[in-house]
């Protein structure tokens, strides 16, 4: 079942970090051995995310990600750690040693296959009586038969059981259509299907897999669409439809709309780069989905209020990620679908033409909320505006825009072009004095970032990372006497890792972060990799061991004592009658 050790280790041999890291950061040397860059696990100004080529590790100061070359595919690609072996051994050129047929990846496959022949049933409904009435709606929208073959559109007929007897007859089970979100279970236990009377839209994933789906009421009614719930292998907030449709395109950027008619509209339109988000706003993690198609990205939300707070939010997002974003006003339409059908794809394509960048977009955002006849207004505006073209990276880009400002405000360009200099280097500075602030500390024990892995009793974490900072440098000491059991550490997360790392050295496997990240979960593999980064003399290893040992002891000792002594004086205070 598991992947044997030793292709682990060639794979990483053959996977060097700085080379896999490169692809998604922007790394540069700096003093030290280390390469730094941009954290692609949170948004920051100032790099603290740093890769070390000679222990082949990644480690964040900011958000505490870090780990080796494996766990950073898990993380920038959201898979499990067969799916990133899987993926660096394509990458490396490598064969898999057989499939993988681990108990959960069996089941992600099974769930595919059925999500597959679900998606054909629906598909096939269209040609049945039972799918008149969706391709009734389908007409009536003027969807072409072009799209629906291309998005594999489909029926739910308007019945209780036809998918799930459909898919019994295929030997899928009724639990299997319960854990793929096709049927729900009623109050008497029986299974009922969970589409019904709708449109189906297949969510396809980049690989072409049908992950889950998304169906349209036929006309007005609540809820308008019904999506698969999260399931082994749907996750909304990581996933876009038509993606897998988008990423073929030629168009160089990709739209953003918010409507899955709408994605279906642009692309009957020839706009064929269209894709949406599964009914939330754009999460980062869509948005570094896209960035690995595209370095620009048109939004395309509908016109109301709604839609253009979702669009700030996207701007944010995509922003952070390099991704050049512009945005398209639609006047005289709710949404992109409206627009095509009302002045066509030649006015949508002089539409996209003369989208505004997202500068522009902003500072007209800044504009309409105040009256700029009133001179507070004004100069509230004015400093908003600054503040924002503060932060544009590009030099002569601050100052075609701050001269443009100077222009519409008829003040003199000069000042205003000072004016942001002055704010940028204040920005700049702050972020340069946090990083330094941050780097300067590595010595003093710092708290995990993670939440759930605090420490309590900082004074034995300091031990136990001790103890398990040495045991992974050098595994043999796990020969060292009085080694206390993984329950005498205070902190929970170091216990397990400490166990984990005990197990393996004794069974003789390897305990590099590559082999440990199937077996911890993202936080514990930080918590470990910045345990690793602190300095330790591995000359005194056996003395600095004893020391630890003897910390933990004497902590666990007074952490006891103290226990013991709360329950005497309880004690006490029952038998005498004191009071609290
Ligand atoms: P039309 O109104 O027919 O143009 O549909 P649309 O596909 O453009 O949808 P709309 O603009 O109303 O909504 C945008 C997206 O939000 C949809 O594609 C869905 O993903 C999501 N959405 C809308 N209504 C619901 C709902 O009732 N429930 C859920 N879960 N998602 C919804
Ligand atoms: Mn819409």
């Amino acid at each position: 079942m598991p992947i044997p050790e030793k292709f682990i280790q060639d794979l990483v041999d053959r996977s060097d970090i700085v080379d896999v890291v490169s692809s998604y950061v922007r790394l540069s040397k700096r003093s030290g051995a280390n390469m730094f860059g941009l954290c692609p696990f949170h948004s920051e100004k100032t790099p603290s995310f740093s890769v070390s080529p000679d222990k082949q590790i990644y480690h964040c100061f900011g958000c505490g990600k870090g780990g080796g070359v494996i766990s950073f595919i898990m993380e920038i690609e959201n898979l499990s750690y067969p799916e990133a072996v899987a993926f660096l051994a394509r990458r490396a050129g490598m064969q898999m040693p057989e499939e993988t047929d681990s108990a959960e990846g069996r089941k992600r496959a099974r769930m595919l296959a059925l999500n597959k022949d679900a998606a054909r049933w629906f598909h096939a409904q269209l040609s049945e009586p039972a799918g008149r009435a969706a391709v009734a709606y389908i007409q009536k929208r003027g969807i072409s038969p072009a799209m629906v073959k291309n998005f594999g559109l489909g029926a739910a007929p308007d019945a209780w059981d036809s998918l799930l007897n459909a898919m019994l007859r295929k030997s899928y089970t009724e639990n299997e259509l319960f854990d793929a979100g096709l049927v729900k279970r009623g109050r008497q236990g029986g299974f009922y299907d969970a589409f019904r009377n709708r449109l189906m839209f297949p969510v396809i994933d980049v690989r072409g897999n049908v992950i889950g789906f998304s169906g349209r009421i036929l006309g007005d009614g609540e809820p308008k669409y019904l999506n698969s719930p999260e399931t082994l292998v749907f996750n909304k907030s990581r996933n876009l439809f038509a993606l897998n449709l988008a990423k073929k395109s030629k168009s160089g950027y990709i739209i953003l709309s918010e409507g899955n008619i709408d994605v279906v509209s642009l692309h009957q339109a020839g706009f064929d780069s269209a894709v949406a988000s599964l009914g939330t706003s754009l999460t980062p993690e869509q948005a570094r989905l896209i960035s690995r198609y595209t370095g620009e990205v048109i939004i395309a939300y509908d016109g109301d209020g709604a839609g253009l707070k979702a669009s700030q939010r996207a701007i944010g997002i995509l922003e952070k990620l390099d991704i050049k974003v512009r945005v398209l006003r639609l006047t005289g339409a709710k949404d992109p679908d409206e627009y095509i059908k009302t002045k066509g794809p030649e006015a949508f394509r002089k539409l996209l033409e003369g989208s505004e960048n997202q500068m522009d977009y902003r500072l007209r955002s800044i504009r309409e909320k105040y009256d700029l006849t009133v001179t507070e207004q004004k100069s509230d505006y004015l400093r908003e505006a600054v503040e924002l073209l503060a932060k544009l990276p590009d030099e002569v880009r601050r100052q075609v825009y701050a001269m443009d400002l100077a222009h519409e405000l008829g003040l003199p360009p000069d000042v205003i072009v000072n004016d942001v200099e002055r704010r940028r280097k204040r920005i700049v500075n702050g972020a340069f004095r946090e990083t330094q602030k941050q780097q300067a500390r590595p010595e003093k024990l710092l708290q995990p970032t993670a939440r759930e892995l605090r420490y309590d009793d900082p004074a034995s974490a300091a031990a136990e990372e001790g103890i398990v900072r040495l045991l992974y440098l050098e595994p043999s000491l796990i020969e060292t006497r009085n080694l206390p059991p993984p329950e005498d550490f205070s902190a929970p997360g170091l216990g397990k890792i400490y166990a984990i790392l005990c197990r393996r050295i004794r069974a003789g496997q390897s305990v590099s972060t590559d082999h440990l990240a199937g077996e911890l979960s993202g936080d514990e593999l930080g918590l470990l990799v910045s345990i690793l980064q602190k300095p330790e003399i591995l000359s005194k290893s056996r003395q600095s061991m004893a020391d630890y040992i003897e910390k933990i002891a004497e902590r666990k000792e007074r952490r006891d004592g103290a226990t013991d002594l709360l329950a005497l004086q309880s004690q006490l205070k029952k038998k005498k009658g004191y009071e609290g």
